[in-house]
């Protein structure tokens, strides 16, 4: 492979010709011949004025550029499709894989010997995994951070925790209009992603402990000055791995950095967003992530970080009280510490070199866990012959077993008009099922699987009940939700057949979901059966035709990498 300028020429039939045109047009944006003999540090930057999670990407980008000059590379900063949850309609998860394809494509175009990729906001650190884990280059992460805390008369406040919690005070009437616009104010005090444990953040933990990152990084604010640290020592990092030419994220991403992700993701509470996006990322590799493993793993390690929205803390305790290596020390007896980092060094050996200090009200010890028992379960049954999840450490202990009558919405649209009939026939022992909300059905896997508490019930005092779905949930929310029920309604699974009244049983011991109608009455249902139509034409025919089933990672079938 030619490296630096030379790399990846331009098809004219006459190599020396499509360099001396390259080189080209690079002297006359004013770069010297011996700026452009240097390695190449490529710098995909997720900048957009739609995304206000990366608002301080451009720093970011620059920090990282001052690294990979200090090391004596040429940083090269380019764009790439950039996800906001707030701003990418339907739901970030339907482009998720276009900005995969994107990152794959532009990082294989370009010639670059190393890349550096500035993730943050939920889908952009799988997306970039999936991506580079494809094109096979070298490769490193920094995120852009989260947020501070918010603090808003006398509490401190979460992205997006807090975002729903006062929205369902307002909605159950309990806060005031002009209540809830002060705390407004507070919720998103400072650029960079949602500060509690929710899908950004627990990405940015998947990626440093699968060895993406550089050690600590995962967790510095957006605002902090070791942010700019960490991007400084990224880029020249970056410009080493240009020399080089490795690690390439096939030495990284092993069967022990998923297992090790497991684990992490058990410890930390995280978001069950990351099962759909390993899933896809190991799926890149040719690797199936193991879903009875981290039910398992979930089983042995109990929750020791305490952050919301399981605990009390946030992303800026977590960095102050020692940061990821801190957790994995606390972790060592499960983690395979032979596992490779981007740093070159193993997850061992920077657990022994990481300093002592460890605030134990944040990474508690294994003997005074936050939650006992497990974060995250899988659960079957002939409701989700492909498995569903349920986040147990932001569930309710009293509804952990619990049976109850469907009350089925057909659609997103469908909850919208009516969750808040009065005349809804619901009750706090309803199970309430929304399907046709799956990567299929909706499109795209929205997180709307905590669906809202009626306002007959809400409005009563109630604040959870047993809800299930084939869509996704924010790993900021919270409630007795089970997510993921797979196949999706719109692929033709049992949820697609479940009526008003019929009977499910949710058995979190036994790992159990089950609809209560005998087999002869569900065959006459599935008769009865008609898959939805789908759209006729661009990318979202592209991704209803060759999107997978949650257990597989949403990620489309064509771009799975050989087993
Ligand atoms: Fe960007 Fe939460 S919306 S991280």
């Amino acid at each position: 492979m030619k490296k630096g300028l030379r790399s990846r020429l331009a098809q004219y039939g006459d190599e020396e010709f499509a360099f001396f045109l390259r080189r080209g047009f690079l002297k006359g944006a004013g770069f010297t011949d011996d700026a452009l003999d240097l390695p190449i540090v490529g710098i995909l930057s997720t900048a957009s004025d739609f995304n206000p999670c990366h608002k301080t990407a451009p720093q970011v980008a620059e920090a990282i550029s001052r690294g990979v000059r200090m090391a004596g590379a040429l940083p090269f900063v380019f764009p790439t499709v950039s996800l906001h949850e707030a701003f990418s309609y339907p739901t970030s998860m339907l482009l998720r894989n276009l900005m995969a394809m994107d990152v794959e494509e532009m990082i294989s175009a370009l010639p670059l010997d190393a890349v550096v990729l500035i993730g943050g906001c939920d889908k952009t650190i799988p997306a970039e995994l999936m991506g580079a884990i494809s094109a096979d280059m070298p490769a490193i992460i920094v995120n852009v951070g989260s947020m501070l805390a918010g603090k808003h008369e006398g509490t401190r406040l979460g992205a997006c925790t807090d975002c729903r919690r006062l929205w369902a005070q307002f909605r159950a009437g309990t806060l005031e209009g002009p209540d809830l616009n002060r705390a407004h104010d507070q919720l998103m005090p400072t650029s960079g992603t949602c500060m509690v444990m929710g899908t950004a953040s627990t990405m940015a933990c998947m990626a440093e402990t699968i060895g993406f990152m550089l050690p600590g990084s995962a967790t510095a604010p957006a605002v902090s000055s070791d942010r700019w640290r960490f991007a400084e020592a990224t880029g020249k990092r970056a410009a080493e791995m240009a020399r080089t030419g490795g690690p390439r994220p096939s030495e990284l991403l092993t069967k022990a950095a998923l297992r090790n992700a497991s684990v992490v993701l058990q410890a930390t509470s995280g978001s069950t967003n990351a099962l759909v996006h390993l899933a896809a990322i190991a799926g890149r590799a040719g690797i199936t992530y193991d879903l009875q493993e981290l039910d398992r793993i979930g089983r042995d390690v109990p929750v020791l970080l305490d952050l919301k929205p399981a605990g009390m803390n946030f992303m800026e305790d977590f960095h102050a009280g020692g940061s990821l290596p801190s957790l994995w020390r606390r972790l060592k007896d499960h983690l395979d510490l032979s596992a490779k980092t981007v740093n070159g060094e193993t997850i061992g050996e920077i657990i022994a070199r990481w300093p002592p200090y460890v605030d134990d009200k944040v990474i508690r010890p294994l003997d005074n866990p936050l939650v006992k028992g497990e974060a995250i379960g899988i659960l079957t049954g002939n409701l989700a012959p492909g498995g569903a999840a349920i986040k147990l450490a932001s569930a309710t202990p009293e509804l952990f077993q619990h049976e109850g009558a469907a009350l089925v919405f057909e659609s997103l649209e469908d909850l919208e008009k009516r969750i808040d009939d009065p005349n809804l026939n619901v009750t706090p022992q309803t199970v309430m099922v929304l399907r046709n909300a799956g990567p299929i059905g909706a499109p795209g896997m929205p997180e709307a699987g905590a669906l809202p508490i009626p306002k007959k019930l809400g409005s009563k005092g109630l604040k959870d009940m047993v809800r299930l779905s084939d869509a996704r949930m924010s790993g900021t929310a919270f409630g007795t939700v089970v997510l993921h029920v797979s196949p999706e309604a719109a692929a033709g699974g049992p949820l697609a057949l479940v009526r008003d009244g019929d009977r499910i049983e949710l058995d979190t011991k036994g790992r159990k979901l089950n609809l209560k109608v005998d087999d002869a009455e569900l065959a006459k249902r599935r008769a009865q059966w008609k898959p939805p139509q789908k759209p006729a034409r661009g990318y979202l025919r592209l991704y209803t035709d060759r999107v997978t089933q949650a257990e597989h990672g949403c990620d489309f079938d064509f771009l799975a990498g050989e087993k």
